[in-house]
């Protein structure tokens, strides 16, 4: 059979691995504690689910929805971006996606041709590598280090790929790692891209997930010129990550590209989808301080377990992941394999994340912090 050569150059995706060998231990009846996917385990507000059911009543609700999403949600979209961050966003410049990893891979044919570089943070979520080799780009990947505070440093990219470059990734919060950007941070990758021609997409799919005492951030309320585009999803913060439901917001230019990409693949999301999306986004304040606080008791449960059994890890507050150092004399696979093994614990591997991720691995905070407790609890203490 003939497959696609660039398929060769990708692996399989990790989390499908994972869940082959979750699947194996537990019809061998062993017990396991996942701490590996970020896929939250807390409820869907029931308003949320009353929407989408509502949404069947309606007269249209089983046809193709429009290519760019339901103006319904994308007017929702607007005023978020008008409430929280003080964004002027015009219809033109927001498109419905069938969640963010949807709009993260198609917004790479939508800018770039077959060859062009693209700039991808590592380590990273994998998907702006493996997807841009998908669609025939080139990925250039930038390291960001802990003594940057995982911070993309613009000095370490050639001159050359600048030119070569027409897309580049950033994702604060970001995953794995938990870094945030700040807004002097934001205004300079604005303006390094704005000066290189480079299409900036800020991956926003943990901007709600941070302290409980901080406001979020907006890669647009830098980016007077709307250079940019950012993408955002309903999956983290309203724990919705099966609807498939996210959005991209910026230049117009990018948003209208990615739109002609989409009608080309797909057909939008399911109305009724849509519609419980403008309920969650609709939710008053205290819904997402509620899921910080949540966030934050495991996080503080899970860092003083870490530091009994002298794991290292980057402090911050931001996303619900851990970015732990791997315990001395082991490789991140050894380590992984090991401790589900021994403990029945599953964490991510760093090296999913890219090279540079061979020396982590990566907690999810996606379990009550008891059974987080619990699964940290049963590791030994570690030299280092
Ligand atoms: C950094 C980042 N971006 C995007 C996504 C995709 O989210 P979704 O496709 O569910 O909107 C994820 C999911 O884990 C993520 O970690």
């Amino acid at each position: 059979m003939k497959i696609n050569n660039r398929l060769d150059s990708i692996g399989v995706y990790h989390f499908k691995t994972i869940d082959g060998i979750k699947e194996k231990r537990r019809k061998e009846g062993k017990k396991i504690i996942d701490l590996s996917i970020g896929d939250p385990d807390l409820a869907v507000e029931p308003s949320i689910l009353n929407a989408l059911i509502q949404g069947f009543d309606e007269v249209g609700f089983n046809k193709y929805p429009p290519y760019d999403g339901i103006n319904f949600l994308k007017n929702q979209v607007i005023d978020y971006y008008k409430n929280r961050f003080g964004v002027h966003l015009e219809l033109e410049e927001v498109a419905i996606l069938i969640g963010s990893k949807e709009g993260i891979s198609n917004v790479i044919p939508a800018v770039c041709d077959i060859k062009d570089a693209v700039i991808v943070p590592e380590p990273g979520y994998p998907v702006y590598s493996s997807a841009s080799k998908l669609w025939g780009c080139i990925p250039y990947t930038v390291p960001i280090k802990e003594s940057n505070n995982y911070l993309v440093d613009f000095t370490e990219i050639p001159k050359e790929v600048c030119t070569k470059a027409k897309l580049m990734f950033i994702n604060y919060p970001n995953n794995p790692t938990g870094a945030k950007g700040s807004g002097e941070f934001f205004s300079e990758v604005v303006k390094f891209c704005e000066e290189s021609n480079i299409v900036l997409c800020n991956d926003a799919a943990y901007s709600e997930i941070i302290s409980p005492e901080e406001s979020p951030l907006s890669i647009l309320q830098f980016d007077k010129n709307k250079h940019s585009v950012e993408f955002g999803t309903l999956s983290k913060l309203y724990n919705m990550t099966g609807f498939r439901i996210g959005y991209a917001v910026g230049n117009k230019e990018v948003i209208s590209a990615l739109v002609k990409v989409k009608s080309n693949l797909d057909s939008g999301q399911f109305i009724p989808i849509q519609k419980a999306a403008v309920t969650a986004l609709n939710l008053d304040k205290t819904y997402g301080d509620e899921i910080r606080k949540i966030y934050f008791k495991r996080r503080t449960v899970a860092e003083k377990v870490l530091k009994e059994k002298n794991i290292q890890f980057f402090t911050t507050e931001s996303t619900f992941y851990i970015w732990c150092k791997t315990p001395k004399g082991y490789t991140t696979h050894e380590f992984c394999s090991e401790i589900l093994d021994r403990y029945g614990l599953v964490v991510t591997p760093g090296s999913c994340f890219g090279t540079l991720g061979y020396d982590y691995f990566r907690i999810a905070l996606t379990c009550s912090w008891q059974i987080i407790e619990e699964g940290l609890a049963s590791l030994p203490r570690y030299d280092n």
